[in-house]
């Protein structure tokens, strides 16, 4: 299913950084990394802790409260604790614009 969903402009995410947000009962994270624009689910599957403050390093986030790590791209745990993967968005970039579809 297809529900692409403005977020913002590609200038208002900085480089190995990523923005909350929010739409209707649900948060996301919207990265911007060498490979280009991704989206994840914004809370840590782990606890009931946002992924706002956490840190980009290349394709990876780290989760602020206990250092868990997901893959930005497939949303794969790559370090414990989190046991269950982030769930993906599909970006797409038009002009400067970022939209992800949110099915
Ligand atoms: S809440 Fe994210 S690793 Fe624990």
């Amino acid at each position: 299913m297809q529900n692409w969903i403005y977020v913002c402009d590609k200038k208002d995410i900085d480089f190995e950084d990523l923005i909350r947000f929010d739409y209707n009962e649900k948060t996301f994270c919207i990265y911007n990394i060498k490979d280009g624009f991704y989206a994840t689910d914004g809370m840590c599957t782990h606890e009931d802790v946002h992924l706002e403050d956490g840190l980009v390093t290349e394709d990876e986030i780290e989760c602020p409260m206990h250092q868990g790590i997901f893959n930005i791209k497939t949303g794969a745990v790559i370090q414990d604790p989190p046991c269950d993967d982030l769930k993906t968005y599909d970006v797409k970039v038009d002009g400067e614009k970022i939209y992800i579809n949110i099915n």
